[in-house]
């Protein structure tokens, strides 16, 4: 059985151990709160606590961390756990700079050690679905895509949407076009927190034509989860606000008949909703981490997928300030 050390006990990380603790040895847990140590001291009893990160990372026998902690301390966590012989599984985003999140892809690679950036939603089996649909060539050609990550609340201080929100619409975007971007743009707000943008709109062009689109906001009043493809031949919507009907293909599409004589038209049919089985995606997600420990798969294929969402992440932000700026140059 593979042994692992957890490291934050803050809101996600217990159901990370929950899942470790059912499909692996759970060795260690750590967390700098003794608040948090104690709280999970009973529901973990086999697992030794520790608020040493140092301590967990000693211990010879185990084989893989699992980093959990807030998001400005993944790379340093993840880089100390690499160079200390251990497979990772690191919480989304892996880092915040694309140098950095690089630099852990090499480490791993040199070490030839497991580094699996925690993207969830890759796990989903709705978004598997939908990107299966997209490589079978169901839809044509994919013209374009778009993401609504919308809500009222949570209302951060510490991310600004585009990295709180944005990070999961995008790891689904890179991975249903199999791409990284040749243009990002990004424009948004900070209405509540100065600084912090709560409202961000994005725009992504790909090298094959396809572009992208992402609202993410905290300040609406709608909640959608939603992700919306349209082929040339069809087009497909994963929502997960659906309880049943979590994706959807329309069979609708321009379409140029000759009779028409290059006039366009539109064709509308069949609506179809496949199954989706209802497994949850973080128990996907650590099984994938463990298998690729025990050798199965690719094991940088996840690592290189979760830098580029840091490279563009690290655009996109790039761009916001810029347009910022632009917008007010008295202020900047
Ligand atoms: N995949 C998902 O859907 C999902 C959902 C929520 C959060 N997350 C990710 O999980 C991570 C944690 O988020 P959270 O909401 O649980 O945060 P949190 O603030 O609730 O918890 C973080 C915990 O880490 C501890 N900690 C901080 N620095 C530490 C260090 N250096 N060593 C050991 N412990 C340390 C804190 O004491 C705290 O208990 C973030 O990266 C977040 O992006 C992922």
């Amino acid at each position: 059985m593979i042994r692992v050390g957890l490291t934050g006990l803050g809101y996600w990380g217990p159901n990370l151990a929950r899942n470790f603790d059912d499909l692996a040895d759970l060795r260690w847990l750590c967390d700098l709160s003794p608040e948090q140590r104690e709280r999970y001291a009973r529901r973990f009893p086999a697992a030794r606590l520790t608020g040493d990160f140092d301590e967990l990372l000693a211990d010879p026998e185990l084989d893989a961390v699992v980093v959990a902690t807030p998001v400005v301390t993944h790379f340093e966590l993840a880089k100390r756990a690499l160079l200390a012989g251990k497979h990772v599984f690191v919480e989304k985003p892996p880092a915040v700079a694309g140098a950095e999140a690089d630099e852990l892809v090499s480490l791993a690679e040199e070490r030839d050690l497991v580094l699996l950036p925690g993207h969830l939603l890759l796990y989903h089996p709705g978004v598997r679905k939908l990107k299966e649909i997209v490589d079978s060539g169901a839809l044509g050609e994919v013209l374009y895509l778009y993401g609504n990550r919308q809500n009222l609340g949570q209302i951060r201080k510490d991310e600004n949407a585009l990295w709180s929100l944005g990070v999961h619409d995008l790891s689904v975007i890179l991975h249903v076009i199999g791409d990284e971007p040749s243009h990002v743009w990004a424009r948004g707000e900070s209405f509540l927190n100065p600084g912090v943008e709560d409202v961000v709109f994005c725009y992504l062009r790909f090298p094959s034509g396809a572009i992208a689109h992402m609202h993410l906001s905290w300040l609406d009043p709608h909640k959608m989860r939603k992700m919306t493809v349209v082929g040339r031949e069809r087009m497909a919507v994963f929502d997960d606000m659906e309880l049943e009907r979590k994706l959807t293909v329309y069979e609708k599409a321009p379409e140029q008949p000759a009779e028409t004589y290059g006039e366009w038209r539109t064709r509308t049919g069949d609506i179809h909703s496949p199954k989706i089985p209802n497994d949850e995606p973080l128990r996907l997600e650590v099984q994938h981490f463990l298998s690729l420990v025990e050798g199965a798969g690719d094991r940088f294929e996840g690592a290189r997928a979760g830098a580029t969402v840091v490279r563009t992440l690290e655009a996109l932000q790039e761009s916001l300030v810029k347009e910022e700026k632009a917008l007010a140059p008295g202020e900047a």
